[in-house]
């Protein structure tokens, strides 16, 4: 879905489906390099990664395999409840594994805490994040994110797999919703 079908959902674009794409480039060559000649597993975090996920893997020049887990920290609301649950967890043992958690947003960082810890839990043999997003302004807790696409302002996002309440996951560009939307 392109920008042109949102009507008055959108107030404005903040990426173009081309400057994220331009973006995940160059953190994939950050990446490759940093990774090189280790055991790299990417660990994607449903739903929101999934677009991430698919475009910053494929800009990579060599094979690396990628795992899944979902968690519920939000309701259908606009903020984070810092209650996290996992709803589907990892299929691999990480163990001495060097993991790259794959993220769309840090806003809070209360989900991305709880994520680093129970996943340290099981002994990674190093553990980062690559997040295409994240909110400087709106942090309750300093997350260490080695890879950040871009810091925006404190305004709720969608498009690129960021929803509201399930809704423009699949719109291109990345944008702010118009507040008549969730008020
Ligand atoms: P926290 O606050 O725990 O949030 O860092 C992490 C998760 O909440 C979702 N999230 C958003 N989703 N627009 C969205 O569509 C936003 O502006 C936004 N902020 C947080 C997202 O799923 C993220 O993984
Ligand atoms: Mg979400």
């Amino acid at each position: 879905m392109d920008s042109s079908h949102m009507g008055n959902d959108l107030d404005h674009v903040l990426f173009t489906q081309d400057q994220i794409q331009e973006r995940l480039e160059r953190l994939g060559e950050q990446i490759w390099q940093d990774y090189e000649g280790k055991d790299l597993l990417l660990v994607g975090v449903l739903k929101g990664a999934v677009l991430v996920m698919a475009d910053l893997m494929r800009t990579l020049p060599g094979t690396v395999p990628m795992d899944w887990m979902a968690i519920s920290s939000y309701g259908s609301g606009t903020k984070s409840s810092g209650v996290v649950r996992i709803l589907m967890d990892l299929r691999e043992d990480i163990t001495d594994k060097h993991v790259l958690i794959v993220e769309d947003i840090i806003d809070s960082g209360l989900t991305l805490n709880w994520i680093q810890g129970n996943l340290r839990s099981r002994g990674p043999a190093s553990l980062e994040i690559c997040t295409l997003l994240r909110k400087p302004e709106a942090a309750k807790v300093a997350i260490d994110c080695k890879y950040v696409g871009f810091d925006i302002p404190n305004e709720f996002v969608v498009g690129y797999g960021l929803d509201y309440d399930e809704k423009y996951r699949n719109l291109r560009d990345i944008g702010t919703l118009a507040p008549h939307v969730y008020s």
